[in-house]
C-alpha cells in the first residue's frame, strides 16, 4: 500500500525533496504549487520507501494500511489529484533533487560564500514568524552568515504560535522545527523589540549588512459594512489570537453569553473559530489553549455558529483538509438553499472543488444537536445593528435578493489579511505588500535597495500555509547569497567573541 498525504500538510515541500521516486506532487518547482491546498503521493509510483515520512515536519504523512479510520478518506483523495493532474503523466521516475535538500540547515555541512576568512555577513531578521524561520534556516546554511531575529512579543514564532488551532496538535509541531533553528550558535533573538519603536530602520541597517523583513500582514480587511465597528463585532483573527494566549489580546472581552454567533466569511480561520466555538471544552483541557479562553467556553451558551459567505459552495474558501476535519469532528449542517442545493450537484472540472462539493453533499440541512456549526451560502452581509439586547445581522440572499435577518450574540469577520506599510521603506497599496523582485525590495526608482529583502505574506500577499513560505524564503535567501557573490552585500570583520564562538561551532560540529 502506498503512503498518503492527510490533513495536517502545511506544504512545507520537504517531503518532495526526500522522495527518491518524485511521487510527490506538486514540487515547489511545478505549476500550482503556490496555490494547492495540500500535495499528493502518485499511488501508482510510491514505493513505499518512507523518506517522506520522516522528512515532513507535522506528521502529515503515513503509509495507506496504517491510517486512522477519519484519515481513510485521503487514500481516494491523493488517488484522484494524481488521476486528474494533466502534468502527472511525465512526473515520476527517479527525482534528481531526492536528498540534496534535507529539512534542517544543522544536518548538512554550511554552502559556501565569497568571503575573506575571519569575516561575517550579519543579517538583521524583522519578525519571528514561519517565513521569518524559514529565512533564518536557509541563511544559516551558508558559511560565515549569522542571524539576528527581531520580534516586538514576548514570545516568538508569531501565526505558527498564535494562529494555528491548539487542537492541532500535529500542525502546531512545525514550532519544534523553527526550536532548533533557534538553536543554532549563529542565530539571536531580540525579544519584545519592534522595530521603529525601539530600534529604527536606520540604525537595524547599519546593525547588520543585509536585511529581512519578515512582519507578514499584519491587519484584517474590512467588511466596509455599517456596524463593523460595533463593540461585539470583531475579526476571526483576533478571537483565534484570545484563544491562544496572544499577548495584546489575552485579556479581551469575548461574550459567548448567546446561543448564536456569526462569522462572515468561510476560509480556513472561519472554520478553526467556529470548532473552537462548538469544542466541548473538556476536549481542549491539556491543549495550549489559553486558562482565560478555556474558562470562557466552559461557560459559554453559544448553541449555533453560522458561518457566512456571500458566494455559493463552489468558490468556499476553507480547504477540503479543514472542512473533512471539521465534519469529522462537529456537527455541520448546510442551510436548506434551493440554488446550493443545484450547484452541490452541478459538480465541478476542479479535482479539489469536487471532493468539496461531495461533503457538503454528505451533510444534513438540519439538526437539533445541541452544538452545531450552520454553513450559509449566498448571503451577502449589509448592516450589524445593535438592538440593545444583542446583534442583528441584515444581509440579502445574493441571486434572489431576499432579505435576511439574523439576531446574534457576536459577529467575527474573516475575509482575509492585509500588509501595512513599514516606516522607511516604499509599499505597494494596491496589493499591501512591499514592492519587490523575488523577495529583493525595490525602491521607488524600481532598482533593488541594496542589503534589503522581504519574505512571506508582506512580500506575496496573505495566501498560502505556514509551509507555502519555506519555498518563498528559499527565493529571497537565493537573492541574498547572489548579492553577496556579486559584492553588492559585503561582509564585516569577525568579533573576537565572533571568532571565539566560530571555533566553538567548528569544534563541535567536528
Ligand atoms: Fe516517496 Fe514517500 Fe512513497 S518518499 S516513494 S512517497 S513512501
Ligand atoms: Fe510534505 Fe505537506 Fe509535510 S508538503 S513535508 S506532507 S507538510
Amino acid at each position: 500500500m502506498p503512503h498518503v498525504i492527510t490533513q495536517s500538510c502545511c506544504s512545507d515541500a520537504a517531503c518532495t525533496f526526500a522522495c527518491p521516486v518524485n511521487c510527490i506532487h506538486p514540487t515547489p518547482d511545478e505549476p500550482g504549487f503556490a496555490t494547492a491546498e495540500m500535495l499528493y503521493v502518485d499511488p501508482t509510483t510510491c514505493v513505499d520507501c518512507g523518506a517522506c515520512v520522516t522528512a515532513c515536519p507535522v506528521d502529515a504523512i503515513g503509509p495507506a494500511h496504517r491510517l486512522p479510520e477519519e484519515h481513510k478518506v485521503y487514500i481516494e483523495i491523493n488517488r484522484s489529484l494524481a488521476a486528474a493532474d494533466p502534468a502527472n503523466s511525465s512526473l515520476g521516475g527517479p527525482n534528481p533533487q531526492a536528498r540534496s535538500r534535507p529539512p534542517m540547515a544543522h544536518t548538512v555541512p554550511p554552502k559556501q560564500l565569497p568571503i575573506p576568512d575571519g569575516t561575517v555577513v550579519s543579517v538583521g531578521v524583522i519578525g519571528s514568524g514561519p517565513a521569518a524561520m524559514y529565512a533564518a534556516d536557509e541563511l544559516l546554511r551558508w558559511e560565515g552568515v549569522t542571524v539576528d531575529v527581531y520580534e516586538k512579543l514576548s514570545t516568538p514564532y508569531g501565526l505558527a504560535r498564535f494562529g494555528v488551532a491548539p487542537d492541532h496538535t500535529r500542525t502546531r509541531k512545525v514550532s519544534g522545527l523553527f526550536d532548533k533553528v533557534a538553536a543554532d550558535p549563529n542565530f539571536h533573538i531580540h525579544l519584545n523589540t519592534e522595530v521603529g519603536r525601539d530600534i529604527s530602520l536606520e540604525e537595524l541597517r547599519r546593525r547588520h549588512d543585509a536585511i529581512i523583513v519578515a512582519v507578514g500582514a499584519s491587519t484584517d480587511k474590512k467588511l466596509g459594512i455599517p456596524g463593523e465597528e460595533l463593540p461585539n463585532v470583531r475579526s476571526a483573527t483576533d478571537f483565534v489570537a484570545w484563544y491562544n494566549g496572544h499577548p495584546e489580546h489575552r485579556g479581551d472581552d469575548v461574550d459567548l453569553s448567546h446561543d448564536r454567533i456569526v462569522i462572515i466569511g468561510n476560509g480556513n480561520v472561519a472554520l478553526d473559530a467556529a470548532r473552537i466555538l462548538t469544542a466541548e471544552p473538556e476536549e481542549l483541557e491539556g491543549t495550549t489553549i489559553s486558562p482565560a479562553a478555556l474558562a470562557a467556553l466552559k461557560n459559554s451558551k453559544v448553541e449555533e455558529v453560522v458561518i457566512v459567505a456571500r458566494r455559493g459552495p463552489e468558490h468556499a474558501a476553507f480547504t477540503l483538509p479543514e472542512a473533512l476535519g471539521l465534519a469529522d469532528e462537529r456537527t455541520v449542517i448546510v442551510h436548506p438553499d434551493p440554488d446550493v442545493a443545484e450547484s452541490l450537484v452541478a459538480g465541478s472540472d476542479s479535482e479539489l472543488v469536487s471532493h468539496k462539493l461531495q461533503l457538503l453533499e454528505s451533510l444534513e440541512t438540519q439538526s437539533d444537536a445541541s452544538r452545531r456549526i450552520r454553513l450559509r451560502f449566498l448571503t451577502t452581509p449589509e448592516s450589524i445593528e445593535d438592538t440593545g439586547d444583542g446583534l442583528v445581522l441584515h444581509a440579502k440572499h445574493s441571486e434572489t435578493g431576499e432579505a435576511i435577518e439574523l439576531p446574534v450574540g457576536m459577529v467575527f469577520t474573516s475575509v482575509g489579511y492585509r500588509g501595512v506599510p513599514v516606516e522607511g521603506l516604499p509599499f505597494d497599496e494596491r496589493r499591501a505588500v512591499l514592492p519587490n523582485e523575488a523577495g529583493r525590495v525595490l525602491g521607488d526608482d524600481g532598482a533593488p535597495i541594496p542589503g534589503v529583502y522581504v519574505t512571506g505574506w508582506i512580500k506575496r500577499g496573505p495566501n498560502g500555509f505556514i509551509g507555502t513560505n519555506k519555498t518563498d524564503s528559499q527565493e529571497t535567501v537565493e537573492r541574498f547569497a547572489e548579492d553577496v557573490v556579486s559584492g553588492v552585500v559585503t561582509g564585516r570583520p569577525l568579533s573576537s567573541r565572533g571568532k571565539r564562538k566560530r571555533a566553538l561551532g567548528r569544534f563541535l560540529g567536528a
